[in-house]
């Protein structure tokens, strides 16, 4: 950072002296290293302690700790069409939510209008991550403290299953062991699973009604179907609290 205008025949003991005065170059001066390394630490802690005030840093958050009072729900598929309006009710009642998409399907603007209706800290979070992914889900469990999960993210077409069945089997059966074991292992004790009346196939009479036998005739429905029965099976040997929906067509909650 020289201050003054240096021709190319200056003397080469001038710009060595230009150089020590930024402290290189000159030997006889012992450079302050316990000073240097004491600010760093000091900056390293700040930064430390000014990331751990902001919301997605691991394991600090407010979505981290049970709070008395507070039940956080992680909503699965919540950028998407049922998930991003049930997450809208969840929160007009006062509920904590996270919400976990890989944007396959969903609208990242339906999360945006949900965090711009409650920007209060603690209300809302957003976390981008496939559910085909063990290790990322596991991870999320860890660094948040879940008391129920809605799940509601999968592929959802009778005719692309038919087209693409190991997709849906991965996506829905396999992605809903996925989260069922991390919410066994998290102890996270209450499950609410958006299942299909798909899982009925072509019931010989109708209404449908609870009872009606399931038999599905799609890899759709019969991807439900298997993560139905692994809920339900899992759900009897254990405390968790489950209930499944077997929704219809559902194009009337809402824009
Ligand atoms: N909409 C209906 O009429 C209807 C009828 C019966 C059942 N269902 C069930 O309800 C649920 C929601 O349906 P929807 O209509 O809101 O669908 P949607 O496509 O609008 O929402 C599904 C969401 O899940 C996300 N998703 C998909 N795979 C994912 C993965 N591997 N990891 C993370 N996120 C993933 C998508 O990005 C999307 O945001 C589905 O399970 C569906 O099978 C819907």
């Amino acid at each position: 950072m020289p201050t003054t205008p240096r021709s190319r025949s200056q003397a080469r003991t001038t710009r060595s002296w230009i150089l020590s005065g930024m402290d290189f170059g000159d030997t006889r001066r012992k450079p302050n290293f316990a000073g240097k390394i004491a600010v760093a630490a000091a900056l390293t802690v700040m930064c430390i302690l000014v990331l751990k005030q902001s919301p997605g840093f691991g394991g600090t958050s407010v979505f981290s700790r049970h709070e008395t009072g507070v039940t956080h729900v992680l909503v699965t598929g919540g950028a998407g069409y049922i998930g991003s309006h049930a997450t809208l009710r969840l929160l007009t009642d006062n509920y904590r939510v996270t919400i976990v998409d890989n944007l396959s399907r969903g609208n990242m603007g339906a999360v945006r209008a949900l965090q711009r209706l409650f920007p209060e800290p603690g209300r809302l979070q957003f976390i981008y991550t496939d559910l085909g992914d063990p290790k990322a889900v596991n991870k999320m469990f860890s660094e948040n403290a879940f008391d129920a999960v809605m799940h509601f993210a999968a592929v959802a077409y009778v005719g692309e299953s038919t087209q693409e069945p190991l997709r849906y089997y991965h996506n829905i059966t396999s992605n809903t062991l996925t989260v069922l074991e991390a919410m066994a292992a998290h102890n996270v004790k209450t499950l609410i699973y958006s299942s299909t009346c798909a899982t009925y196939g072509e019931p010989d009479t109708m209404p449908i009604v609870e009872t009606t036998p399931q038999i599905p005739i799609n890899p759709y429905g019969k991807a439900k179907k298997m993560s139905e029965d692994i809920i339900l099976d899992f759900s009897k040997k254990s405390n968790m609290a489950v209930m499944i929906l077997r929704i219809l067509q559902c194009d009337w909650i809402g824009p």
